[in-house]
């Protein structure tokens, strides 16, 4: 049974950004909203700051139970500082302790959780319906906003993806190993795309973007392109 209810609220200037892990989802979503003069919404981050908080804890990712119970009761905030998305965590600021290993290896587990998607859900639809907004993430255009102004889908294949994430590692100064990465990417691509609850697909009207061979820039472009056709930003 699902807990997520039916969207309300106006979706008609929400951009919907989906795809796996290292597609360049991220990098593309911050630069698109600050083109369009759109917030920017990262809920990818949500589920990394209820990760931290059961691994804090000393819960098992996988105990759906003691899991649901701990996150009902966190205070997921992001804000926005001087263009840089900030993470907090029962007014702690988690933005760099959510990148970790430890984070990113359990939180698959815990986005499955089909209680921690219905609060993340909720919490999502209350900060970005009503607003033009670039929301990223993995069930944005087939959950979260439905019926959002523009949905898209990047892909690009393991071995780009596991790229990029490599070198975003050692640019943030963290011990990165590519094998290691490429399995890690291949692992939670696995995990978010069968998991029952909201697994990550496409939805059907999703504009699909393969990043692989492209440019940031490139990228940005084709986004901004299409935000200007459907949503008529003006500039
Ligand atoms: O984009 P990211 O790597 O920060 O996302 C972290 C995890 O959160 C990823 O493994 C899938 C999950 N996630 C999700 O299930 N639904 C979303 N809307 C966003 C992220």
């Amino acid at each position: 049974m699902s807990t997520v209810e039916e969207p309300t609220g106006d979706q008609t200037r929400v951009v919907a950004i989906d795809g796996p892990a290292g597609t360049g989802k991220s990098s593309v979503s911050r630069l698109l909203a600050d083109e369009v003069g759109a917030q920017y919404l990262d809920t990818g981050a949500m589920y990394r700051a209820a990760t931290l908080a059961v691994l804090r804890a000393g819960i098992a990712p996988n105990d759906a139970d003691a899991v649901a119970e701990l996150v009902s009761g966190l205070e997921i905030d992001l804000r926005d500082r001087d263009g840089d998305t900030v993470v907090l965590l029962d007014d702690e600021d988690v933005s760099q302790a959510i990148r970790g290993g430890d984070v990113t290896d359990a939180v698959s587990a815990v986005s499955a959780n089909p209680r921690v998607r219905g609060q993340m859900v909720d919490l999502q639809r209350r900060v970005a319906a009503d607003r033009l907004v670039v929301v990223e993430g993995r069930d944005i255009g087939t959950v979260v906003f439905p019926d959002a102004a523009l949905k898209v889908f990047l892909t690009a294949t393991p071995e780009a993806r596991a790229q990029r994430r490599h070198r975003q590692n050692l640019a943030a100064g963290r011990d990165s190993d590519l094998d290691e990465v490429l399995a890690s990417v291949n692992r939670r691509d696995h995990l978010d795309s069968t998991r029952a609850a909201s697994p990550l697909r496409k939805a059907d009207d999703a504009i699909e973007l393969d990043t692989s061979a492209l440019t940031l820039n490139e990228v940005l472009a084709a986004l901004t392109g299409m935000v200007e056709t459907r949503i008529g930003v003006d500039r």
